[in-house]
């Protein structure tokens, strides 16, 4: 299959002063700048509404939200798709689901994958699933959710990430649909977060070094 088409960040992309943006005041000496401003996030999101409705088919889409990471991505691609189902001629019915998967202490990945939370995984057995994922790293985690769920039997998976890292430390894996690929930093906000802080941020941003002393587990 050909890659996915996304929004490339190169590595010599500086990001936005964080000054130009409206940033928490307890977070304002914890970030280095803003990579992804949030009207960017909602305008590429829109598209990836678009792009999957027309690459899932016709039939009824289980749509897994994968958890906490991916919420806020979850919440804004489904308003955009509930927003196509209502506006053309042809409309998809979808209902939704949520796993919680850990394996990140620091900004590191611990190489083991947790699953600590979500329904009975037999409900998707038959279904269209669609794994909503905030990012992919080495790409261990899709792959580990992708092996577990196949032992359910879905007629069809297809998973969307708001961003994938380039990484040298990636297995090779990569989503059917992606936002934005970035280069190999720590990012924050929009939900992803660094030991649970930075999930209450509108921006997707660097991390400063002072963040990551401050936020250290
Ligand atoms: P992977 O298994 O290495 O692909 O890691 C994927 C998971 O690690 C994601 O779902 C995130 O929870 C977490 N993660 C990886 N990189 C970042 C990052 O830059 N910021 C926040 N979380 C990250």
């Amino acid at each position: 299959m050909a890659a996915s088409k996304c929004v490339v960040i190169t590595d010599d992309e500086q990001g936005y002063d964080l000054d130009l943006f409206c940033i928490p005041k307890h977070y304002s000496n914890d970030l280095e700048r803003v990579y992804i401003p949030h009207g960017l996030i909602m305008d590429r999101t829109e598209r990836l509404a678009r792009d999957i409705m027309k690459g899932m088919g016709n039939h009824h889409i289980v749509a897994l939200c994968v958890l906490k990471g991916g919420y806020k991505f979850f919440a804004d691609l489904l308003d955009y798709i509930k927003a196509l189902n209502r506006n053309s001629d042809q409309s998809i019915p979808m209902t939704v689901d949520f796993i919680r998967l850990k394996s990140y202490c620091n900004d590191q990945s611990t190489g083991e994958i947790k699953v600590i939370g979500g329904d009975n995984l037999s409900t998707l057995t038959g279904k269209n699933v669609l794994i909503v994922e905030d990012i992919i790293d080495t790409g261990k985690t899709m792959q580990t959710l992708l092996s577990m769920l196949q032992d359910y039997k879905p007629n069809m998976v297809k998973v969307v990430s708001l961003l994938v890292k380039r990484t040298p430390r990636s297995v090779g894996y990569r989503p059917d649909f992606v936002g934005f690929e970035v280069p190999d930093k720590f990012v924050v906000g929009y939900a992803l977060d660094y030991n649970e802080y930075f999930r209450d941020l509108n921006h997707i941003c660097v991390i400063s070094e002072k963040g990551r002393e401050k936020y250290k587990a």
